[in-house]
């Protein structure tokens, strides 16, 4: 069995590849590094694609651009692949508004070039696509909420939020809209072509494998910022935000479900759920209790349109794939992530 893997040297990209290749797969990793041109060298998700090339003997690299729709084409023509993953992305809200251009490209008319490939070499093979909650926008700030002592919260008892909230009429970021762009496309090619593709609404997607910036990947970054002494800025909301986290591998494993049994154009919120959510000043005392304290600094003004308290509710995706469950918890992921900064930090001493 075959797959295209785009984004294989990104956090779910890399995660996807290496699940593959360990059940036997065939993996065709699609990834250019665009990362390090978004963020800056510290970005670059080179490293990650040589040790897959380097330990997965079922794992072949093509450096393509996915923007280049001749060459996609190209390649699905050749490898019709029996499962596409589609994770490469521009996957930062606050940069989208400095290259929006490019941030379109990327993850709205990129995303169509994928999709039409696979339409026409391989219409029957399962297609996951990585969306966002930022395609609600700001809606969940509309939620009532109520403030404790260390997060937000929900104050009508909302356990977290499902697929029913409106995407439309609230403030999205060009993020938010090329991302609702391609969640469309991708529920169309669903719906109106038959394709089994999978639309996969993520909240925080973490994992030690993170090229995490400031920008993009907040779990990982905050964490390394702790292990290394750098200093850490909360923009806003006092500090008691809250995500819902979950790890790479979980995000990997489900897709292998949605393999198994897909659906025609389905969205699912994607997630760690309640039991995974943690505020910023939750995940700082977490941290510290652990011997690592966070250098940082409060500014008042929040990331616009950043959310206040966004927790996924997964019970969709629960009883879609009921084999399915979560591996990994907060402790389990915070250690990971430790544990790799500290190997880092060893190797660069
Ligand atoms: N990490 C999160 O918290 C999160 C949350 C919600 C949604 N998502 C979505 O999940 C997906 C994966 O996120 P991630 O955290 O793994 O991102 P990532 O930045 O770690 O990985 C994306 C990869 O895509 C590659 N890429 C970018 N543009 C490309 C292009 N034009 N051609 C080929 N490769 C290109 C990059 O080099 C990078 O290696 C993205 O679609 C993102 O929007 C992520």
């Amino acid at each position: 069995m075959k797959a295209i893997v785009t984004g294989s040297g990104g956090l779910i990209g890399s995660e996807c590849s290496r699940l593959l290749c360990e059940q036997g797969w065939q993996v065709v990793g699609v990834d250019n590094d665009m990362r390090a041109i978004f963020f800056g060298s510290q970005g670059t998700t080179r490293p990650v694609v040589q040790e897959l090339i380097d330990t997965r003997p079922g794992y072949r690299h093509q450096p393509l651009d996915i923007r280049n729709r001749q060459q996609i084409r190209d390649l699905f023509a050749v490898e019709r692949p029996d499962f596409i993953i589609h994770t490469a992305a521009q996957p930062s809200h606050d940069k989208a508004a400095s290259i929006p251009y490019d941030d379109f490209d990327v993850n709205a008319v990129a995303t169509l070039n994928l999709l039409v490939a696979a339409r026409d070499y391989c219409p029957e093979s399962p297609f996951c696509f990585t969306s966002t909650n930022k395609v609600y926008g700001d809606r969940p700030n509309f939620l009532p909420l109520v403030e404790l002592e260390k997060r937000y919260d929900y104050a009508s008892g909302l356990d977290g939020i499902d697929e029913s909230m409106s995407i439309d009429a609230c403030l999205h970021s060009i993020f938010g809209a090329s991302k609702a762009a391609a969640d469309l496309l991708c529920q169309e090619f669903g719906r109106y072509f038959n394709m089994p593709v999978g639309i996969f609404r993520g909240g925080c997607l973490t994992g030690p494998m993170h090229a995490a910036v400031e920008l993009h990947g907040y779990l990982a970054y905050i964490v390394h910022c702790a292990v290394t002494g750098k200093p850490y800025t909360i923009y806003g909301y006092k500090g008691k935000q809250v995500r819902d986290q979950i790890h790479a591998r979980d995000v990997a494993s489900l897709f292998l479900h949605f393999y198994r049994n897909p659906r025609r154009g389905e969205v699912y919120n994607l997630g760690g759920g309640r039991a995974n959510s943690i505020s910023l000043l939750e995940t700082i005392d977490a941290l510290a209790g652990l011997g690592f304290h966070l250098r940082y600094e409060y500014r008042d003004e929040n990331r616009r349109g950043d959310h206040i308290c966004y927790i996924s509710d997964i019970r969709k995706l629960r009883g879609h794939f009921s084999e399915w469950s979560l591996a990994y918890d907060l402790p389990r992921i915070l250690s990971e992530i430790i544990e790799r900064n500290l190997q880092h930090a060893v190797v660069q001493a």
